[in-house]
């Protein structure tokens, strides 16, 4: 059980990250519902949360600006005083051959999926490092373990996050902080709902399973990483993919 944690899971407000947000819920964890898009859907996630009587609130935050999500935290850290766990979960795709993608299609991927995860760390290093104890859980992608063709921006910023967790993995070790990536393969959401139909049928036609996954089949392995039955397993990637990257 995640009772008296804190968890702050980014881009909560639908797909994975909601999912994620109601497990660790449903587990215990008070929960920050962090959104950038729609108040409403983030709103709504909190509130089923406390009607199935967990706690959480949901508070904007666009992960990409560096002063704003120092601004975040520092709003969660005086009203919660810790935050135990922390998914790095907010994502955007910009999907196109290398040879259209615009500059600023590349970059917005990267700051909000590789630059955000970064700022959230950044923020939170003191708060970790002085309560010697904590588990970051990035939300990385096959994409960024075996490359996607048309997702070039989305690919570098995924295995980005992978040498990123196995860094930050690395400096905090011996502080009781463990780092870890989740790989997801093909996962049903309004994520892969809007990918290039080519895109689709690259990634389909490589899942041993034959189908794609479920939110829950991700939110499940977040919650293992959260909780105690994962410290002793640090700086790992782990794909949760139907046997994508067997
Ligand atoms: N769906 C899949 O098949 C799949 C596969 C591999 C990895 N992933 C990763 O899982 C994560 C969740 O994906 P999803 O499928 O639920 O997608 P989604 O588009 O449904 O959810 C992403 C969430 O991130 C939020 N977000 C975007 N930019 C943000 C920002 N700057 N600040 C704060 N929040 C922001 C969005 O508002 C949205 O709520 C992403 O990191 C994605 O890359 C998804």
């Amino acid at each position: 059980m995640l009772t008296g944690k804190i968890a702050l899971v980014t881009g909560a407000g639908r797909g994975i990250g909601r999912e994620i947000a109601l497990v660790l819920a449903a587990n215990g964890a008070t929960v920050i519902v962090n959104y950038n898009g729609s108040k409403e859907s983030a709103e709504a996630v909190a509130a089923e949360i406390v009607q199935k009587g967990g706690s959480a609130e949901a508070i904007q935050c666009n992960v990409s600006d560096f002063a704003a999500s120092e601004a975040f935290v520092k709003q969660v850290l005086d009203k919660y005083k810790k935050v135990d766990i922390l998914v790095n979960n907010a994502g955007v795709t910009r999907d196109n051959l290398i040879m259209r993608m615009t500059e600023e299609d590349y970059d917005t991927v990267l700051d909000t999926n590789l630059k955000g995860a970064f700022h959230m760390i950044r923020h939170l290093s003191r708060s970790f490092i002085k309560q010697r104890g904590g588990k970051i859980i990035n939300i990385s992608s096959v994409s960024g373990v075996l490359g996607n063709a048309g997702q070039a921006n989305y690919s570098a910023s995924k295995a980005g996050l992978i040498g990123l967790t196995k860094s930050v993995a690395r400096e905090f070790a011996s502080r009781g902080v463990n780092v870890n990536a989740v790989a997801p393969g093909f996962i049903d959401t309004d994520m892969t709902k809007n990918m290039t139909e080519d895109a689709k049928k690259t990634l389909s036609s490589m899942i041993p399973m034959g189908k794609m996954g479920s939110t829950k089949n991700i939110a499940d392995l977040v919650l293992f990483l959260a909780g105690d039955g994962s410290d002793y397993i640090t700086g790992q990637v782990i794909c949760v993919d139907g046997g994508m990257c067997i």
